[in-house]
């Protein structure tokens, strides 16, 4: 890592939220990294009008245009090391990556999930989980494998699924938590401090916490 931090390519397909607390948690240095590219599968992602807004190069790549997944990936990576990433983030991209990219950027893909995995993978996820029944939802920020949703995971944070929850309501509470953990998971990255072990993720050298909102790994998030 260079001294401007982590270098980051975050890939989006829709509303891209989660790219803005990223670009707003490394603006306010919360966190020690940039955004550098920004790419989307879809031209109407706002992600990418957040991007152009904060003068990050944004970039639809159209997957109509390459013949399979793979090729399509290639094209990611190809562009993801023109711009010198170190660390891919998966904010709301919607396709499913291929080993192209997750063998050239191993324990260095990150994703965001809405649930509390390995509970309710893939689509819907808040949709899932009110149709379950479950009191606790969540959300998982988790190394990307060659598996839908079933990396290792990094970090957690669970709410209350309260009575009368729509997936709307539910959706709003479980994003104000991803906006806390998915800068931490990229702070954890850019500090060094993540030790895979098989499906376990280490935390060096955490700080400890009496913090009651439902945290694991059981530290202090200071953004
Ligand atoms: C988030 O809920 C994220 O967990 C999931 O897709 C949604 C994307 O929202 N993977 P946004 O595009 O970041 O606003």
């Amino acid at each position: 890592m260079n001294k401007a931090g982590l270098r980051l390519g975050v890939l989006v397909s829709g509303r891209g939220s989660n790219l803005q607390a990223i670009i707003q948690a490394c603006s306010a240095v919360k966190i020690h990294a940039a955004v550098q590219v920004v790419i989307s599968d879809r031209p109407q992602s706002q992600g990418l009008e957040h991007a152009r807004r904060n003068r990050i190069p944004a970039i639809h790549l159209d997957p109509k245009a390459y013949s399979s997944r793979e090729d399509y990936d290639e094209a990611v990576v190809r562009l993801l090391r023109e711009h010198r990433v170190d660390l891919v983030v998966l904010a709301g991209y919607m396709r499913l990556i291929t080993s192209r990219l997750i063998g050239s950027y191993r324990n260095r893909v990150i994703n965001i999930h809405p649930s509390l995995l390995p509970s309710f993978p893939g689509l819907h996820a808040h949709r899932q989980a009110l149709e379950w029944g479950v009191r606790i939802s969540g959300c998982t920020v988790h190394f990307v494998d060659e598996t839908m949703d079933g990396g290792s995971i990094i970090i957690q944070a669970a709410v209350p699924v309260l009575d009368g929850d729509t997936e709307e309501t539910l959706e709003a509470r479980v994003l104000e938590q991803e906006y806390r953990i998915l800068p931490q998971a990229i702070q954890f990255l850019a500090e060094e401090r993540l030790e895979v072990s098989g499906r376990r993720v280490i935390l060096k050298s955490p700080k400890p916490t009496t913090d009651v909102r439902m945290v694991s790994p059981m530290i202090e998030i200071g953004l």
